[in-house]
């Protein structure tokens, strides 16, 4: 099926988020739409989905004009989309959620669970996902929860389809098997618009490529462009994709970890005998296949894991057992792994949220009193300096594009009095302009002194930033070695392959 949109425009008050936008996308053609964090695509496919209605412009599938009240009519009419927020609800089953907004139900009215069932492992099977119908949402780790999204969009049989942004969370192996099944699935004549930041993916599978820019079209580019030329596209300006970074001057240890092991709520041991330092002044990454312990070692540093045993302390002083309160009152800055659960409230505004946590003391509070001009003062700086795009410092969070929620994240944990900035995925869902910007704040702190582990999928941002890579495998390290370290040795050693561990510190 053809999908054209033509002169979308959005707006939110008296922001135009969707400026007279045209696209067309071809069946049996994946259509890259790129464009920095806040350029509106997201808006744009909600526009199509339903969700939001479009002040002007048309909507037509085989150059029929089409008119969606709701999700549920683009849907009938043949529309999938894998959302950038999942839609998912957590106190249901996979197989729940895949059935949600399907109209089928058996007689008496009931939905039928054995179908949807059926379909959720047909599916899973086909696609190499490892799916169990049977499992809550809410305990499912996001990638996964990803995967249930992916499944419901295809359990449509959709012609057109959209992904949102769907590799943010996925491991380099998961997003290259969701490539090879969007391949499928255009080769069979679906149309598909496929929204991400990372250029790799575009150059592997875009047919065509539309770039947006503060809600317009700005042009389109060719699959053969190069990194580049895309980015400065996107961006308006040249970016550097490797950032200078010179080499680290690390001092004495400050995180020590010793023999430090996690039990999660299920009973399985998560972290096993983790032993590890790290110097004011040095980037550790830890990389690894997503699952394999990294979350959980991060949050028992942070005082978010029941059942850990071993020791970690700070400057000499014992970290453990401590609430993550005081944890982060103790230098520490965290970045977690999903900022929809740990790292935001959604419903409050920027300014709040780049307090949360710190509303316990100066210079946020005094003498019981919230420092409301200091706040204002303190916000209006950092969406400046981080280049948060938002109406304004009033603005709910929720309301914000997801590479602006983690820039929310971001500028707030940078802007402590940092010992140590512990970042998962820290650029999970920024444009590349954003991702310079970011990786050299962190090196920026580094530089101060501060000591930092960042724990990352992609193998890119281990080699921008590494000083030394530490690499889990099922729970354990399994080497640390040198920031400069080859992708193929780190490939091999994520995938279970000891090596010699040259950059460890004595
Ligand atoms: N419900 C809403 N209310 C008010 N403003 C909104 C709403 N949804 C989006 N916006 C604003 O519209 C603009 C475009 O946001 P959108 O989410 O479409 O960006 P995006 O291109 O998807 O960015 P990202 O790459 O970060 O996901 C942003 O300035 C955002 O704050
Ligand atoms: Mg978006």
């Amino acid at each position: 099926m053809k999908l054209e949109l033509r002169g979308i425009t959005k707006r939110f008050g008296s922001l135009v988020a969707n400026d007279n936008i045209n696209l067309t996308v071809n069946p049996g053609e994946i259509h890259c739409l790129l464009g920095e964090n806040g350029a509106g695509k997201s808006t744009l496919m909600n526009v199509l989905y339903g969700l939001y209605h479009a002040e002007e412009g048309e909507i037509l599938l085989d150059d029929v004009v089409q008119d969606f009240a709701g999700p549920g009519d683009a849907m009938a009419a043949g529309i999938g989309m894998v959302h950038q927020h999942f839609m998912l609800i957590p106190v249901f089953t996979v197989a729940e959620n895949v059935m949600l907004g399907h109209e089928e139900t058996t007689f008496g009215g009931r939905l039928n669970m054995t179908a949807t069932r059926k379909t959720v492992r047909e599916l899973s099977d086909r696609f190499g996902f490892d799916l169990d119908p049977d499992a809550l949402v809410e305990d499912l780790p996001v990638g996964v929860q990803q995967r249930v999204e992916i499944i419901k969009a295809l359990s449509k049989n959709a012609q057109v389809l959209v992904f949102d942004e769907p590799t943010a969370v996925l491991t380099p192996q998961e997003t290259d098997e969701l490539m090879l099944i969007m391949k499928q699935l255009r080769d069979a004549g679906t149309a598909i618009v496929f929204i991400t930041h990372k250029l790799r993916e575009v150059r592997e599978v875009a047919d065509r490529i539309t770039v947006i820019r503060l809600g317009k079209v700005v042009g389109e580019a060719e699959p053969t462009a190069t990194n580049e030329e895309l980015a400065s596209l996107m961006v308006g300006r040249a970016v550097d994709l490797m950032i200078d970074k010179g080499p680290a001057d690390p001092g004495a240890p400050a995180l020590v970890v010793k023999d430090l092991s996690v039990i999660d709520h299920v009973g399985q041991m998560v972290v096993n005998r983790v032993s590890f330092e790290v110097r004011a002044g040095e980037i550790l990454a830890i990389a690894g296949v997503q699952g394999n312990g990294q979350t959980e070692l991060t949050e028992a540093i942070m005082g978010l894991q029941q059942h850990v045993t071993g020791e970690i302390s700070l400057d000499g002083k014992p970290l453990n057992r401590l609430s993550v309160n005081k944890v982060l009152n103790s230098g520490v800055g965290f970045v977690p792994e999903d900022r929809n659960v740990d790292g935001l409230v959604g419903d409050f505004t920027v300014a709040e949220n780049l307090m949360l946590d710190r509303s316990d003391g100066e210079p946020f509070v005094k003498f019981g009193n919230l420092q409301l001009g200091y706040l204002a003062t303190f916000a209006e700086e950092k969406v400046e300096q981080f280049d948060i795009r938002a109406q304004g410092i009033r603005t709910l969070v929720g309301r914000l594009s997801g590479g602006n929620q983690q820039k929310v994240v971001l500028a707030r944990e940078l802007s402590r009095e940092l010992r140590l900035f512990v970042a998962a995925q820290p650029t999970r869902g920024l444009d590349v302009g954003s991702i310079e910007f970011v990786h050299t704040q962190i090196v920026a702190a580094r530089d101060a002194g501060v000591a930092v582990i960042v724990v990352s999928t992609e193998l890119d941002e281990v080699a921008a930033l590494a000083d030394r890579v530490a690499v889990m495998y099922r729970g354990g390290i399994i080497g640390i070695v040198p920031g400069d370290t080859s992708r193929d040795v780190l490939g091999l050693m994520m995938a279970g392959e000891h090596h010699d561990s040259r950059g460890a510190v004595a």
